[in-house]
């Protein structure tokens, strides 16, 4: 059973990418959507898009890193829709790539500001307003940055591990109001914020040559993984990860493969 049916679900960093792909295959699979984000005009575009598929669309707008604005934004988009069903926590990104030692403390507090302090508030809202009000899910989107080392990556990736550990830590906590919490861990996925690798066709290539699918995901691959999560059909499932890579992190390193003869390394 892979429909949202009745279900009112808010996502967060919807205006493109993975949320907008989110918040659209929602709204097909029937739920009513909440789309959160900083710029209107972006919003009200992927607003009318829900509506086109026949479901209602409250556009909230919202920087996540201000904590009184999300307070608000929570609340406006609880009342637009009636009450939250599922909240999918997907507003996040990086500034910067660089070696650790390279980074700042501002590096720090601004990173950690977009994606691991609205986190927290976010999931204390969604967790309350759910025990409230007859249980729910919530997804958060982390990365297979946060499932191991990410050189150069150090302060989004630790933000994204952190992500992880509350995903457990709350599906424990949170069973008991019927509330399950689920992460997806996407790879290599074509958006705006991996323009800066794909704009280099080099970069792009090689980084495409390491992931045994052999290519760039779409928003839309994450987009099923994320609804088939939200919905009932995901009853028994709380506290998982469920990695997006295309096989990415469950390879063998690129000198194994070429010396064992397997995958795209062999070939
Ligand atoms: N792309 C990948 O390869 C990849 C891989 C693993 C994980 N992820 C994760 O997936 C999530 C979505 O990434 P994406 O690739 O879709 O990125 P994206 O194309 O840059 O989209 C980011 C979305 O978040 C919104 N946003 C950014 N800062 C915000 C803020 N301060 N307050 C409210 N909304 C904000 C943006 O809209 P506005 O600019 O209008 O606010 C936009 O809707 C992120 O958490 C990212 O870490 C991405």
């Amino acid at each position: 059973m892979n429909t949202l049916e009745g279900k009112r679900i808010l996502v967060t960093g919807a205006s493109r990418g993975i949320g907008r792909a989110i918040a659209l295959g929602a709204a097909a699979a029937g739920a009513d959507v909440a789309v959160l984000a900083r710029s209107a005009e972006t919003l009200d575009a992927v607003a009318a898009e829900v509506k086109d598929l026949g479901r209602r669309a409250v556009p909230v707008v919202c920087d996540v890193t201000d904590p009184a604005r999300l307070d608000a934004a929570f609340a406006e988009a609880a009342d637009g829709l009636g009450g939250l069903d599922t909240v999918v926590n997907n507003a996040g990104g990086f500034y910067h790539s660089g070696p650790f030692l390279e980074l700042t403390q501002g590096d720090w507090e601004r990173t950690r500001g977009l994606n691991i302090d609205p986190t927290v508030q976010l999931l204390r809202l969604a967790g309350a307003h759910m025990a409230a009000n007859g249980g729910g899910s919530v997804l958060n989107v982390t990365s297979i940055a946060g499932l191991g080392g990410a050189p150069r990556l150090s302060l989004y990736a630790v933000c994204k591990a952190a992500m992880v550990s509350l995903t457990k830590t709350l599906a424990v906590e949170w069973a008991a109001h019927d509330i399950r919490v689920n992460a997806i861990a996407p790879g290599w996925i074509d958006t705006k914020l991996t323009s800066g690798f794909t704009s280099h066709p080099q970069v792009k290539e090689a980084l495409q040559q390491e992931v045994p699918q052999n290519r760039w995901a779409a928003p839309e691959d994450v987009a099923d993984a994320a609804v088939f999560l939200s919905g009932d059909g995901a009853r028994l499932i709380t506290g998982a990860v469920l990695v997006l890579d295309g096989g990415l992190t469950s390879q063998l390193s690129a000198v194994a493969r070429g010396l064992l003869g397997v995958g795209r390394a062999a070939a």
